[in-house]
Parts: C-alpha cells; sequence; structure tokens
C-alpha cells in the first residue's frame, strides 16, 4: 500500500508510521511526506530517506489555488491512500474529490466532540474527564467524516494541553498503524464505510 502522508507540524504521528513501515512486514509504505509549510517534520524524509514536497498556502492566492498544485504534487507518487497526520489546513473540496475516501485524517478528540483545530485545548476548556483520538475519512465537513476508529482517554486532574496531548498522540499513532493494516489486508474497506 503506498502512502502520501501530508503534515505541518513535528510530525511525531509520521514518525511511527514510518518506524513501524521499517518492519519488512508492513504491508505500506510511505511514498513521499508533503506539507503545508516549511514543517519540521519533513526532517523524517532526510531521516528515512523518504521523499517530501511542499505546497506552501502563503503562496497561493487562495485556498483552491493550494489545494489544485496539493492535487498534482500528490498525484505525481500514485497513492493508495493519503493520510492528513497534523495538516493543520481544511483541504478544499477539489482535493476531498480527488482522493477521499482514500483520504484519512487523525485528530486529537473523540469526534464528533470538540472538532477543528484546537481539539485538545477545547476539551480541556470545556471541564470533561475523557476525551479521546480519532481516525476519519476526510469529506467537506470539519471533521466531520466517517469514522474509522476511535478511542477514549482520560483527561486528569492539572492536565495542560501539553500533558493531554501527550497521552492522545500514541493512541493516534496506534490506530493510524491499525488503519493502514486493516487497509492493505483488506479487512477495511473505506469504499464501503464511506457509502
Ligand atoms: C496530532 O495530534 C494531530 O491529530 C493534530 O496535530 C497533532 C500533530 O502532531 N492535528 P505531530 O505533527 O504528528 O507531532
Amino acid at each position: 500500500l503506498k502512502l502520501v502522508v501530508l503534515i505541518s507540524g513535528t510530525g511525531s504521528n509520521l514518525r511511527s508510521l514510518l518506524e513501524a513501515s521499517r518492519d519488512a512486514e508492513f504491508p505500506a509504505r510511505v511514498v513521499a511526506i508533503g506539507a503545508d509549510r516549511d514543517a519540521d517534520g519533513l526532517a523524517l524524509g532526510e531521516e528515512f530517506g523518504i521523499p517530501t514536497f511542499t505546497v506552501p498556502f502563503t503562496a497561493f492566492p487562495d485556498r483552491d489555488a493550494w489545494g489544485a498544485e496539493l492535487i498534482d504534487q500528490v498525484r505525481l507518487w500514485e497513492p493508495d491512500l493519503v493520510i492528513l497526520s497534523g495538516l493543520m489546513r481544511l483541504v478544499p473540496p477539489a482535493v476531498v474529490d480527488a482522493f477521499s475516501p482514500a483520504l484519512i485524517n487523525t485528530h486529537p478528540a473523540y469526534l464528533p466532540e470538540f472538532p477543528g483545530a484546537h481539539g485538545v485545548r477545547d476539551a480541556l476548556a470545556a471541564g470533561v474527564d475523557q476525551t479521546g483520538a480519532s481516525l476519519i475519512v476526510v469529506d467537506n465537513s470539519v471533521d466531520g467524516g466517517p469514522i474509522i476508529a476511535q478511542e477514549r482517554i482520560p483527561v486528569l486532574p492539572g492536565d495542560t494541553e501539553s500533558s493531554l496531548h501527550d497521552r492522545i498522540k500514541p493512541v493516534e499513532r496506534r490506530l493510524m498503524i491499525q488503519a493502514v493494516l486493516d487497509i492493505a489486508n483488506s479487512h477495511l474497506d473505506l469504499k464501503e464505510l464511506a457509502r
């Protein structure tokens, strides 16, 4: 299974996927890493010997123009699955149309709770005693697509945004790796899920 992973930040979740794919038995390969900015995580391309590309959002007149270039750049790698792993950008409809349902996103909350760019902060602010991690198919909503997998995670007294996020990320990584395995082994059909 050929994967293209898109990031905006440190790419720690991507790192876990790259480490998993070092196992020759792992039925998926990250063939390229893309970003919408000069993301620290692009350094993983150097470390793991994987091509990277950047489509800087700020270099385009609008979201649709950015999306059109992103589609071209991603298509070059002929991925079987595109994973948004900390891409902090809403993709335009053309990107959804081009790749979904083979376009999935990991989110650090128990969707539909706390969608959007600050799921961890919002859960803390809401004072809930549990949140979660979710893996979804990307559609044209904000984190409202079909849920592939999700898991509850406790919010502990004294949690900060970063301590809570650090507890969520390992779960995101596990859900993402399991979903890639299930898709590669045909135990999960995204077309079926997204019908
Ligand atoms: C992840 O929790 C992801 O769900 C959220 O931002 C975080 C990205 O972290 N959108 P990293 O770049 O993988 O370290």
